[in-house]
């Protein structure tokens, strides 16, 4: 059966998304991952090394490459741009075919990071102005790939299944239910996304591969502190112990918080996705994996 699927490469597999995503891309193709890469001790594939990742690319041979690897850390990014273009953009440059018409597709995850903030509701027409190194540095990637008639699907916020270690809501989760308080942003605005939907719209982009840009974020606009009281509310403890707080300049890259929402791209091949808001999504929980 897996000779009739497609290959799909998935790097990043063993970060968050990655590791969220990587059971349903192999249902619907023969996945591979790329190894994983420690930066501390150089143990591993590190993807900014071209010729380890020219030979990745050749003993895999993939049909479509998934690109998740990056230095999501905006503060870190800021602080030290090199490492940012290195993980962001050169990787991206890496695997990436030479000739366009006869590599393999890219599917390039990037990020709501690369508008300012300062409007929200983007759209997938809407013109980048990133306002962090983060932002540039996707920015700087997504153009290799469009270039490269890859595609690029913007999301953010992304939120994984309840039980997921580590995560925004299996921390809040635990603190909610011992009856803590916790603070939540009431300045920063996203689009928060469910990492199964866009494992789906992911599925759909890798199946189609039809190049250009596209939105996949959830439907509802959210402060973090809403966010935060839908999911106190979903758990049937007080709302009261998530209290609002303000998030400076510092702890989002130096630059001010504002509304990063997304507009979803509601054409082929996602006009079938199911990309909710976190309502609905809360609405299922704990039912929805
Ligand atoms: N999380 C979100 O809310 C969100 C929203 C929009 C877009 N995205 C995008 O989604 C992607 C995945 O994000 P994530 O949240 O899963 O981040 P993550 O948990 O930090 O995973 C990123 C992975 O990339 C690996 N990596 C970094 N540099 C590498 C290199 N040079 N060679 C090989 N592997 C390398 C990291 O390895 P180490 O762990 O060893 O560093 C890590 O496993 C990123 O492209 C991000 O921009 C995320």
């Amino acid at each position: 059966m897996a000779a009739n699927k497609s290959k799909v490469l998935l790097t990043g597999a063993y970060g968050f998304v990655g590791q969220c995503i990587s059971p349903v891309l192999a249902e619907h193709f023969e996945l591979m991952k790329s190894p994983p890469y420690d930066e501390v001790t150089g143990e591993g594939l590190d993807l900014s090394d071209s010729s380890a990742t020219r030979q990745l690319m050749k003993d895999i041979a993939p049909n479509v490459v998934v690109h998740l690897a990056a230095l999501k850390n905006i503060a870190r990014c800021e602080r030290e741009p090199e490492a940012a273009w290195t993980a962001n953009v050169q990787t991206t440059r890496n695997l990436l075919p030479a000739d366009s018409t006869k590599g393999p597709h890219m599917v390039f995850l990037s990020s709501d990071y690369v508008f300012d903030g300062q409007e929200g509701g983007y759209t997938d027409l809407d013109f980048p102005q990133p306002a962090t190194v983060y932002g540039q540095t996707k920015r700087q990637a997504e153009l290799l790939v469009l270039q490269a008639g890859g595609t690029v699907v913007r999301s953010g916020g992304l939120y994984g299944p309840a039980h997921q270690p580590g995560v925004l809501f299996s921390w809040a989760i635990e603190q909610l239910q011992q009856n803590q308080k916790i603070e939540a942003f009431t300045n920063v605005f996203n689009s928060p996304t469910y990492v199964n939907d866009l494992a789906t719209a992911l599925v759909q982009l890798c199946r189609h591969r039809p190049g250009g840009i596209y939105h996949a974020a959830g439907s509802d606009r959210l402060s973090r502190f809403e966010l935060l009281r839908l999911l106190a509310q979903r758990l049937g403890v007080n709302i009261e112990l998530v209290q609002p707080s303000f998030c400076p300049k510092e702890a989002n890259g130096g630059v001010e918080p504002g509304d990063l929402s997304l507009v979803c791209s509601r054409r082929s091949p996602l006009e079938s996705v199911r990309l909710r808001g976190a309502s609905q999504v809360l609405a299922d929980w704990p039912m929805t994996t």
